[in-house]
């Protein structure tokens, strides 16, 4: 089986191209570079011993993307690309409802004239809005987006099942990802961030390795056992294993399902600090500031419909998340470059 990866040079898109060849998947990556370098595949290539087939292009080029699937047997597609910083965001919004609304649609009306109605899309607990109470699942109603990113992920949840209603061909897979920390266990793939990391886990990386010299914790007043905001962290790699099983579930299922990818488990800022310090032995100097706008206190999911419908469960803890994203920082001080 051949899948198409959009986005798939990315940062969950390369470690999610190791499982899918690993599992012995043929894939062909769409990716126009905005937020990644080549290199990446160099080394899933290393990584796995097998090659995939790249094209450098963007999504929005239609005309190119008729040309993939003309090209090759394509019988699924993951869909990764897209823009995802929240703060420019709020300063670019034409920007990413170009990219990730118009980026979506031309990828559905390719897919739709060349027969492929296979798609996994990569969402986000974003879209649980801040109403509704950890532990959050896939059966609540979708929240207030607080931001052009959010919206354009539950836009494109709402495109995704209107399409299926259209047409029962289409099987759709919505995976809506907590948050997603560390790098493969080689250290040769991992997050490289462009300029100042805007998360918590490249930003502790970054101090623990002397190239930032201190983090700020946004507030220490949430209504958290430590005052500080707490998160459902996933290791990158049990992430891209839940693709694996996604496309799988997607070959013989039609209409449209969601799936909270998560450990259903949450750990706040001080919490994730002390565990990166402990795997690391480096020190994380850290000053509380205040709240970061937007922010809210607790987010972790619930993730038994993963577990019972997909067969799939996080299996790496904190420690490897944090063993792993050190490895990969401290031996690719600049990322990629
Ligand atoms: P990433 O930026 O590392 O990867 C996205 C890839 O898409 C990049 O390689 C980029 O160059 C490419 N791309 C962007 N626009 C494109 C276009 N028009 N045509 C072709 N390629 C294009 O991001 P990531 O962290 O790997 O995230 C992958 C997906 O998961 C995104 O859709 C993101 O919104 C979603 N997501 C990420 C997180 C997270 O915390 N990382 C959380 C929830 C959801
Ligand atoms: N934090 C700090 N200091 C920092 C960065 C973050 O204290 O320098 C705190 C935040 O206040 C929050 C926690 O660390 O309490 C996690 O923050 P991240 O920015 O790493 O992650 P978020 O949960 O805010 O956002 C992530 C993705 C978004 C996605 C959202 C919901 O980055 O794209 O999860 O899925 F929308």
């Amino acid at each position: 089986m051949t899948i198409l990866t959009t986005g798939g040079c990315g940062y969950i898109g390369s470690h999610t191209c190791v499982e899918l060849l690993n599992a012995g998947y043929d894939v062909i990556v769409v990716d126009n570079h905005d937020n990644s370098s080549p290199e990446a595949l160099r080394r899933v290539r290393k990584i796995t011993g097998k090659d995939l087939k790249e094209y450098d292009i963007d999504i929005r080029d239609k005309e190119a993307l008729r040309k993939v699937f003309q090209e090759n047997k394509i019988d699924a597609v993951i869909h990764f690309a897209g823009s995802k910083a929240v703060g420019e965001s709020v300063k670019l919004p034409l920007k990413y409802y170009d990219n990730n609304i118009g980026g979506a649609v031309t990828l559905l009306e390719v897919m739709a004239e060349e027969g492929c109605k296979r798609l996994v899309f990569s969402s986000s607990a974003t879209v649980y809005g801040d109403l509704n109470p950890s532990p959050l699942n896939e059966e609540m109603p979708l929240g207030d987006t607080t931001n052009p990113y959010g919206a354009t992920k539950a836009m494109i949840e709402r495109i995704l099942k209107d399409l299926c209603i259209s047409d029962p061909d289409w099987s759709v897979v919505l995976l809506r990802y907590f948050n997603p920390i560390g790098a493969h266990a080689s250290g040769l793939i991992g997050e490289d961030p462009n300029g100042i990391p805007n998360n918590l886990m490249p930003y502790i990386s970054q101090v623990a390795v002397g190239k930032l010299p201190q983090l700020s914790v946004f507030g220490n007043d949430y209504d958290t056992p430590d005052g500080t905001g707490v998160r459902d962290y996933i290791h990158v790699v049990d992430l891209a294993r839940g693709h694996v099983k996604a496309v799988a579930y997607a070959a013989d299922h039609q209409g449209a399902e969601i799936f909270n990818l998560g450990t259903g488990r949450g750990y706040s800022v001080l919490e994730m600090v002390a565990a990166f310090e402990k795997a690391s032995g480096a020190k994380v100097p850290y000053a509380i500031k205040p709240r970061r706008e937007g922010d809210l206190a607790s987010v972790f999911s619930n993730p038994a419909k993963a577990r019972d419908v997909l067969g799939w469960q996080a299996e790496f803890g904190i420690e490897e998340m944090c063993r792993d994203a050190w490895n990969w920082q401290s031996h690719n001080l600049n990322g990629y470059k």
